[in-house]
């Protein structure tokens, strides 16, 4: 397996590149790209520790050799955001970057999966399907937006809680990933809550990447646990592509759903998505969240497509 880390010398990129330097396959190949003229020297630094994964770094002009073979694509490329900003915010900035990454991945590796998690995922995710559309490579069942930060934080603060191990909390986290999209499905825990737990728990996760954000003053958003989120996800990703499949909530291209694209637990296999499954039964409190937040993600995901066809 290739992975390619676009945006590999960032807040997020560094980390995740050391998460995935230590959980990919002996084997491996990990490339680093990055605009920033540090990135040799993040993956000369990288390459001497002893995993077996081959690592190497690409600067401005070198994406093509980055993306050359590549199987999953992670990208965490752009700008993050700084307090009073939502993610939306980021869109001007962050929507060319992801457009262009993507279109020069569908002419060098248009075979690969895509882990996004350049914010707003709501948008960026469908740009990155429309500009694989528009060079006649895409494939729906391989572009996944990366929300597992929501589902880590569900299990962390439930686990909390409730005095459990939060590595045994299995939480089901639905809709998008920016505060009222972000729907966890707390009624499925197995986990008794009162309703004055739900309403408090729900939107902590909801804004939890803005707690952060506040947390670190202007100085940016989430990056260690997001690395470790993405790194979670490419690393299952990675698996079921070569034959361990799993179950992981993810931002994807939707049949029979309200919006086009919606986070549902999806079965990552060989081809990428093998199947979008059933979100199950919702509490009442739940099916008002997400039906509340609908409009909001349609128009995040209407931007994205506008974006990438140029209006
Ligand atoms: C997060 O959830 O922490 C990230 O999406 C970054 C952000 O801007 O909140």
């Amino acid at each position: 397996m290739k992975v390619a880390v676009l945006g590999a010398a960032g807040g997020i990129g560094q980390p995740l590149s050391l998460l995935l330097m230590k959980g990919l396959p002996a084997g491996s190949e990990l490339a680093l790209y990055d605009v920033n003229p540090v990135v040799p020297g993040v993956a000369k630094d990288l390459s001497h520790i002893p995993t077996g994964v081959k690592v190497s770094g690409h600067g401005a002009e070198q994406l093509e050799d980055a993306l050359k073979n590549c199987d999953v694509v992670v990208i965490p490329a752009g700008v993050p955001r700084k307090p009073g900003m939502t993610r939306d915010d980021l869109f001007n900035t962050n929507a060319g970057i992801v457009k262009n990454l993507v279109a020069a991945g569908a002419k060098a590796c248009p075979n690969a999966c895509y882990a996004i998690i350049t914010n707003p995922v709501n948008s960026t995710v469908p740009i990155a399907a429309e500009t694989l559309k528009q060079a006649g490579v895409y494939d729906p069942r391989k572009v996944f937006g990366v929300t597992t930060l929501d589902v880590i934080r569900s299990k962390t603060f439930v686990g909390e809680l409730k005095g459990l191990a939060p590595e045994d909390v299995e939480v089901t986290v639905v809709g998008g990933h920016s505060g009222e999209t972000i729907i966890p499905l707390l009624s499925q825990i197995g986990v008794d809550f009162t309703a004055e737990e739900v309403e408090q728990l729900t939107p902590r996760i909801q804004n939890a990447g803005t707690e952060v954000v506040e947390a670190k003053a202007g100085g940016g958003s989430a990056t260690l646990s997001m690395a470790d989120a993405g790194a979670r996800f490419t690393l299952h990703l990675v698996a079921a592509l070569s034959g361990t499949e799993s179950v992981q909530c993810t931002f994807v291209e939707v049949q029979g759903q309200p919006t086009e694209f919606l986070a549902l637990p999806v079965r990552l296999g060989k081809r990428g998505v093998e199947e979008v499954l059933d979100a199950g039964e919702f509490s009442a409190y739940e099916r008002k969240i997400f039906d509340d937040m609908i409009p909001g993600l349609k128009g995040n995901i209407a931007k994205g497509q506008a974006f990438a066809h140029g209006n």
